[in-house]
């Protein structure tokens, strides 16, 4: 279904909506694999552009260096930073506002255990049927720890009407948490009214991003959204299981992740017994020792 879509929402693409001076050729040499033919499954996996070979063939040659030399010194300790302010470039946020994760699920559940549900009238997580299945689960197990979720249905399987949306934010919802586009049917959501409302009501905002990241422009600070998820390996062509976790930067502070581990630590290289001392910057939303081969792959040069 979500080619059929897709193919439907290309066949009412007009040329006259490209910006003046678009080049949509323009990148095409950086993909070998599109000299042999046209490159239609980058909803589930994008096409390998050529730097990305050259980044993992010196990420090899580094980490054999690496052997002999502080390897988190030389650049491993930086790289997660630097490459969360490049994907902050692409969705519209601040430098400093994107925390690299192992997936989207880890991004999702990083979330969720910001929120203590029991404790609080404020436990409703509002969600959608045309959510992703891992996004479905992760909220689905909340309920074992007291939260109240409510799914929009949707009623043709395509898309959900706005207005349903906001009807279901109230004064109990602690957070609305919705595919930004689809993976079922590319449907596309009104971020800017759904965070509106969900402010208003004192809720925060999570979206996800992985259907609409490097696909179209997205604008994480203006939307005033307080948590975006995605992953490079469809549109961001930046190969599997590198996920990335947007904090609006003003809330970082005020959430405390109960899915942690030393790296998020102010002083990790401390090794220092609990409590967890959270450090100030996004940081303070990882886990453990990140995966260095994956980001260098999501580190190539954009060409
Ligand atoms: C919209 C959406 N969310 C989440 C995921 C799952 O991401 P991950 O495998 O990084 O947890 C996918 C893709 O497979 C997706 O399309």
């Amino acid at each position: 279904m979500p080619l059929a879509i897709s193919l439907r929402t290309f066949s009412a693409w007009k040329p006259e909506n490209l910006k003046p001076g678009t080049q949509l050729n323009r990148r095409r040499e950086e993909f070998p694999t599109l000299a042999s033919g046209i490159h239609l499954l980058s909803h589930s996996l994008g096409p390998m552009p050529r730097a990305a070979r050259e980044s993992m063939n010196a990420y090899v040659e580094a980490w054999e260096h690496h052997t002999s030399e502080d390897a988190w010194a030389t650049s491993w300790w930086e790289m997660s930073a630097r490459i969360g302010d490049r994907i902050a470039a692409l969705i519209g946020g601040a430098p400093g506002s994107i925390q690299i994760q192992p997936n989207a699920s880890i991004a999702l559940s990083s979330v969720a255990s910001c929120f203590d549900f029991t404790s609080s009238k404020r436990n409703k997580v509002v969600t959608s049927a045309l959510d992703f299945p891992s996004m479905e689960y992760i909220w689905d197990a909340q309920k074992r720890i007291g939260a109240r979720v409510e799914v929009v249905p949707s009623d043709d399987g395509i898309t959900i009407p706005l207005a349903r949306i906001l009807e279901e934010i109230d004064d109990t919802t602690c957070l609305v948490a919705l595919s930004h586009v689809s993976f079922r049917s590319s449907y596309r959501v009104d971020a800017k009214a759904i965070v509106e409302r969900a402010h208003q009501h004192g809720a925060l905002v999570l979206f996800d991003a992985y259907q609409s990241a490097g696909a179209m422009e997205l604008h994480a600070s203006d939307w005033e959204a307080d948590f975006l998820i995605g992953g490079t390996i469809k549109w961001l062509c930046g190969g599997p299981a590198c996920g990335y976790l947007y904090v609006r930067p003003d809330l970082q502070k005020a959430l405390q992740p109960r899915l942690t581990g030393w790296v998020a630590h102010e002083a990790p290289f401390e090794f220092s017994h609990a409590p967890i001392r959270y450090d100030d910057s996004v940081r303070r939303f990882a886990q453990g020792t990140r995966e260095q081969f994956r980001q260098n792959q999501s580190d190539a040069p954009s060409g």
